[in-house]
């Protein structure tokens, strides 16, 4: 008996050791089933996609590590996977949302996890050598990971401020940017224009941040500046908010023209606002910002902003064609990514929001399950052929629940399942539809998932970005609306978005059909083919 027990513990060990060390292979999602996902197995499979999205997180690839910044993405070969030609010299406050959010996971799990459940900390495995001078400066954690993470912190910070210093006309605020070892510049199209609704999404990760690095002993102790300096970049976009997006009409601006962005911000230097942010789905971030935190003429003034909103606001029925309808908010195309906020902000805390969110999800799923589509729909860059860059397709969702209509349900996207995984009470629901587009051909490469693949199975996008990819990687660890819940009741801001969200989701949803009907999940008899091959690189 006791040599058995032997046996078996060492056996035990070896095959701990092997999963610790080794994590298998890059095309791990085959070796499991469908139903291991669902039931059980699901905690090894995020682990395996913690490891293989870490990779995105490498110099060149989805960051630049010498400034700290997010790259857009980078392109893979067709046929091998490896990366190819081009890496994506450019990027968005929408990445850094993504990149900010997971060191603000990373922030928290450092103060209230044990070792050996880190998650996000261990998503940032790839090495970041520190400088002379961040070696003298900056004290090792004891974690070579989260010691990635507070480097690429400074590196970051220093990049916002030169960038402020160097462009102040934008108030600090990011348009699409050119990015290089030397930090960020203009890019063709945006070298005097500044976006809304991505830079919305990006403060709410600097808020995580910059509270999380304030408020814990920790990292006041380790870490003295580091704080005070995202702390002050926040306040930098509290102060110039108003006079660069608010018009006095009663509107929040989507894109606004810059006269001079060397010249420090002044009012006269803001014109040409083009297109409104009015929108109840991810461009609300910046206005609840602006809501919460800017200076406002008045309370009216405040109000109107939501006022002017309801418009988009609309209650749609979705049929499920042999149970009833489902109430839905109605989207935009009902792209997964119009549901970003739901990354960033408690929003379900609201009970009625949460109820309309859930339903939303859970139209989302029986829309791929009546139409026997094997994924889900997100606004993704179009599979192609080899060699052929067919664009990007912003125009697909479900029609008969959108504003926009002729939406493409052809090709499907991992992230499609990301606003799944803040379903709490349905653990596997997100992962199994995730896994079943993760199976498809050439889904894994050596940096975690693919883009996107046609439902036919014959061709994909062969390119790795921060949306398609660690969107959902946030999602997975619950997104940072609970950080950000803790820090907005702290800072005494919880209770004016609460009473606004309630207010005005429970105005435009008197009744929710469809609440008890269950959310479907994907089945073993609707797959993607496999007509194309796996990568040889990752098969
Ligand atoms: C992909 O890599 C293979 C093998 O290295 C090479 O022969 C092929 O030209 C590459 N294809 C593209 C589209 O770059
Ligand atoms: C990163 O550095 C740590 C500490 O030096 C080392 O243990 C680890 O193996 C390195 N990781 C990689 C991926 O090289
Ligand atoms: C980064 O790009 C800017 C603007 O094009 C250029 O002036 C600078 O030399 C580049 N830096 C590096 C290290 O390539
Ligand atoms: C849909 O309705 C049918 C007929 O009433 C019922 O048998 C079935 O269980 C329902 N499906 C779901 C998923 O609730
Ligand atoms: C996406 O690319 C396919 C060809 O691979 C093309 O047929 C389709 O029209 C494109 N879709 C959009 C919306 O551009
Ligand atoms: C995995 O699935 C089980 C069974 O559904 C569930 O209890 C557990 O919470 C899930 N774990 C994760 C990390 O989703």
């Amino acid at each position: 008996m006791i040599t058995m027990k032997n046996s078996l513990f060492i056996l035990f060990i070896i095959s701990t050791i092997i999963v610790v060390n080794s994590q298998g292979t890059c095309r791990f999602a085959p070796s499991f089933t469908l139903q291991e996902i669902i039931s059980s197995s699901n905690q090894s499979f995020i682990d395996n996609v913690l490891f293989w999205e870490g990779n995105f997180h490498s110099n060149q690839v989805g960051v630049n590590y010498k400034c700290g910044y997010t790259y857009d993405g980078h392109a893979l070969n067709y046929t091998t996977g490896e990366l190819a030609q081009p890496l994506h010299e450019f990027s968005a406050p929408s990445k850094e949302s993504i990149h900010l959010g997971m060191l603000a996971l990373a922030l928290n799990e450092w103060v209230n996890e044990e070792a050996e459940n880190y998650r996000a900390i261990n998503f940032f495995h790839q090495n970041i050598t520190r400088t002379n001078e961040e070696q003298n400066e900056i004290p090792y954690s004891g974690n070579s990971n989260f010691d990635n993470v507070i480097t690429i912190l400074y590196r970051k910070i220093n990049t916002y401020n030169q960038f402020n210093q160097r462009y102040p006309g934008f108030g600090g605020f990011h348009p699409w940017v050119s990015v290089n070892d030397s930090g960020l510049f203009l890019l063709d199209g945006w070298t005097d224009q500044v976006p809304g609704l991505d830079n919305g999404e990006m403060i709410w990760g600097l808020y995580a941040v910059y509270n999380l690095l304030t408020t814990e002993q920790t990292f006041i102790e380790n870490y003295p500046t580091l704080g005070i300096l995202y702390e002050k970049y926040f306040q930098l976009l509290v102060d110039n908010a108003m006079m660069i997006f608010y018009q006095p009409s009663g509107y929040i601006s989507a894109v606004v023209t810059i006269n001079d962005v060397y010249a420090t911000p002044t009012p006269n230097n803001y014109q040409s606002p083009s297109g409104l942010l009015n929108d109840p789905y991810e461009g609300e971030l910046l206005v609840v910002f602006m809501d919460l935190f800017c200076q406002w003429p008045s309370e009216e003034a405040r109000d109107q902003i939501w006022i002017n909103k309801r418009e988009l606001l609309q209650s749609v029925e979705f049929d499920t064609t042999t149970n009833g309808t489902i109430t839905v908010q109605r989207g935009w195309w009902f792209s997964s990514h119009e549901q970003w906020k739901y990354l960033m902000l408690p929003y379900q805390e609201i009970e009625i929001n949460q109820r309309v969110f859930r339903n939303g999800e859970r139209a989302r799923t029986w829309f791929s399950s009546i139409n026997q589509y094997p994924g889900l729909f997100a606004s993704v860059t179009n599979i192609s052929e080899p060699n052929q860059n067919n664009g990007y397709v912003s125009a697909t969702g479900i029609s008969e629940i959108a504003f926009q209509q002729q939406l493409t349900n052809a090709l499907v996207t991992p992230y499609g399942s990301f606003p799944l995984f803040l379903i709490d009470d349905q653990p596997s629901l997100g992962l199994s539809w995730y896994y079943t587009m993760l199976i498809g051909p050439s889904m894994q490469n050596q940096f975690g998932s693919t883009e996107s693949v046609n439902i036919i199975g014959t061709e994909i996008a062969p390119v790795i970005t921060w949306d398609s990819k660690i969107t959902t990687v946030l999602s997975m660890l619950g997104g940072i609306s609970n950080i950000n819940l803790q820090f907005l009741k702290s800072n005494g801001l919880f209770e004016r978005f609460s009473t606004v969200i309630d207010r005005e989701w429970s105005l435009a949803f008197p009744n929710l059909n469809g609440e008890n009907l269950p959310f479907m999940y994907p089945t073993q008899d609707v797959t993607i083919p496999k007509i194309l091959n796996d990568f040889t690189n990752c098969s």
